[in-house]
Parts: structure tokens; sequence; C-alpha cells
């Protein structure tokens, strides 16, 4: 956590060059045919083939020109098109939301294969006016290596596998449908409506290149790789945010990873009243709260806060007489988390009150038993 600390607060801007392997291939028009590729359906129910799970998406700010890149996903819909989950809050939301101002198209480029720090830093929800480029190259310890798109004004680094290029309108007749897909909660999120879809114009690849991906979903014991990376980067996130908010005596910030950072717990050395409402405000208050820190636990600086087992010394000894009061008084806090029965049934989730669960199906798990030798592993 604190090497993210440290590269979230640090910038090495990347370098334009004129070529780079990921050029070897360049597909444009009628040759362009998404559907040759080989995307798994995630979960039995995703609405589709999801080919964006852990790619980098770039934009550009038209007026500052900042360019941005992150994890948003989207599936395959057409040989051309790709149907995206396009949330305004994020980054590219506030992009498209300048580009729809104008009525016109957003350029994007999808970028699949390239150096870990991508994924990382593309998902993670670093202040609007930085690149994740300039992040990427802190943490790598160098400045990548940026080459041109072919059909749209943004750059990808010159050795990613593949690339994909396009267009985005705003304009609700050209929406395609998306969804729903097994999401990090381990339900499936969302809905299948008509989205924002990306018009291809170009796909650059290298020769026999790596398509990248990841599982999504969540299941007991099996902590998805969003899940692990989320915990990290919402933790050292969180400390440099009330770092720069100066609120004193942060001496311990922690996301359990179950919980993809929804749940944010912070150590701190108390000085005076209000401290800990001042730090969940400072928090829920920046641009890295959408989606994240629903629950914030704030401690005193003796209390372990990767450790579950603490007890609550919390009565007052006046409450603890128990002569007077037959036993201590306690505050106690319901999380209830059963399934709301206030919700109505949908007819969307199979006439339950949840999305269903993104666990494999009986016929899923039977399939890769039987076939569990074929992928080469022994029993
Ligand atoms: C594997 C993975 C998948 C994700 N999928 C989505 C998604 O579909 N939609 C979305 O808005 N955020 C998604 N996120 C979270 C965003 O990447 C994250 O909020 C990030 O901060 C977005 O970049 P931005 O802050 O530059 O907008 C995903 C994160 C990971 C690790």
């Amino acid at each position: 956590m604190k090497a993210a600390r440290k590269a979230y607060a640090s910038r090495a801007p990347p370098v334009t060059v004129k070529t780079g392997p990921v050029q070897e291939n360049i597909i444009k028009g009628d040759d362009i045919n998404l559907l040759d590729f080989p995307e798994p359906r995630w979960h039995r129910l995703d609405g589709g083939r999801y080919i964006n799970t852990m790619q980098g998406s770039v934009t550009r700010d038209p007026v500052s020109g900042r360019m941005n890149v992150g994890i948003y996903r989207g599936m395959v819909g057409q040989k051309d098109t790709i149907p995206v989950l396009l949330w305004r809050p994020q980054n590219w939301g506030q992009d498209m939301a300048k580009y729809a101002g104008e009525k016109r198209e957003m350029p994007v480029a999808f970028i699949y294969g390239w150096e870990p720090c991508m994924p990382f830093a593309a998902s993670s929800p670093i202040p609007p006016d930085v690149s994740e480029y300039d992040v990427m190259g802190a943490i790598r310890g160098a400045p990548e290596k940026l080459v041109d798109c072919e059909t749209v004004p943004l750059q990808v680094p010159a050795s990613a596998e593949i690339v994909i290029e396009g267009w985005i309108s705003n304009d609700p007749e050209t929406f395609e449908m998306e969804g729903p897909f097994g999401e990090y909660t381990g339900y499936f999120g969302g809905d299948q409506a008509k989205k924002h879809k990306v018009r291809v114009t170009c796909i650059i690849h290298r020769n026999n290149p790596i398509m990248r991906g990841t599982l999504e979903g969540a299941m007991l014991k099996m902590l998805s790789e969003n899940s692990v990376m989320s915990s990290v980067q919402r933790a050292a996130l969180a400390w440099n945010i009330l770092e720069r908010a100066g609120v004193p005596g942060v001496t311990d910030v922690h996301c359990p990873a179950a919980k993809n950072g929804t749940t944010l717990m912070i150590q701190l050395r108390q000085t005076y009243r209000g401290q800990a409402k001042q730090a969940a405000a400072a928090v829920w208050g920046s641009s890295a709260a959408h989606l994240r820190y629903k629950h914030i636990w704030v401690v005193d600086e003796d209390i372990d806060i990767h450790d579950y087992g603490a007890l609550d010394p919390s009565t007052r000894l006046k409450y603890r007489n128990t002569a007077l009061y037959g036993t201590g008084k306690w505050c106690r806090v319901l999380i209830d988390c059963t399934v709301n029965l206030d919700f109505e049934p949908e007819e969307n989730y199979g006439g339950d009150r949840y999305p269903p669960s993104v666990k494999p199906m009986p016929q899923d798990w039977e399939k890769v038993d039987r076939r569990w030798k074929e992928y080469g592993f022994k029993k």
C-alpha cells in the first residue's frame, strides 16, 4: 500500500514514439470482425461475451487535452460495435458530457494486454485532472512509450498486444443492448437495456497477440482480481485524500479485500471531538467515493484495523452497575444484510427480489469437472 500511495502522488508523463509492435497488423473497414475474437461468456447469464473486463479505455478531455485511462465494462455487440456501461460520474462519463454538449462523438481506444500497472492505474479513481499514463510511468519508474492511434486522436502504448479504436455517440437512437453482467458483488449487475455503444473504426494488434481479461464476480473464498486490486487502491487513495484534506493523526487505513473497497477502516490518533466525522466527510466528498466507501469505520490508534478480534469497552462505568441494572448497557449496530422483503419481486430477476448470484450453475461445474484432465490439471 505504501508503494501505491507513493505512485498515486508521483508523475512520470509518457513520451511519443513513431511506431511500435502493436502496429504489426492494422485492420479497418469491412475487415473488422469482433465476432472472431475468442471472448468467453464469463457467466451463463451474462448479456453477451464481455471483451472489456481488464482493458484500458482511453478518452481525452476535449478542453484540457488530458488523456484518461479507465476500466469500464463492454461486450461484443455486432461485428463492429461494443455496447458499454458509461456512467457519468466516471472520468470517461465526464469527458463524454463535454463532447455531448457540443453534439460531437467521443473518440475512444481500448488497450488489451500491457504491463499490470495499466489495469491497476486504470481502475484507480485518481483525481480527474490527472492522466493515468502519468501514474503508470510513476509505478514502473520510467515513462511509457505511446504511439498515435490510426483513426482517433488518442495515444496508446507502443508495445500493447491489441488496441480497438472507435467513436461513441450520445444519441439514444444509436444505443445498443448491454448487460447484465456478473459483477464483483457476487450478483448480476445492471439490467439489459439500450446503452452507449462504440462504433469500431480500427483494430491494431501484434502478431499472435495475447488477449487479457478477468473473471469478475465473487464467491466465498475466491476473491476476484478486481477485489484484491481495489482493496489496495481504495485504501491507498483514501489515505492520500485524508492527508490532502488536512485530517490530522491518521495512523493506518485498510480496506478488507472481500469488500472491494466498499468498507473503509481508518485508524487515527484522536485529539479533538468530531475528528472521525471530519475523516468520513473528507473521503465521501472526494471524487474517489463513487461506488465505494459505503461503510467507514474510524477507530483509535490502539485498535488494529487488520484484526477483527477486538472487544467493545465503550460502556460507561456507571451503566455497568450490575447490582442496579442486572447487566451492562450496550450500544448495538445492526447491519441487516438479508434480502429486503420490501423490495418488489422483479421479472428480470426471475421473480426474485435480488439479482441472480454469479455462482456457476450445476451444468457448468459438471462440465469443468468432466474436462478437468483435458485442461491439463491433475485431479
Ligand atoms: C476488473 C474491473 C472492472 C471494472 N468494471 C467497471 C465498469 O464496468 N464500470 C465502471 O464504471 N467501473 C468499473 N470498474 C471501476 C473503475 O475502473 C474505477 O472506478 C476507476 O476509478 C475508473 O476510472 P476513472 O476514475 O478514471 O473514471 C472496474 C474495475 C475493475 C478493477
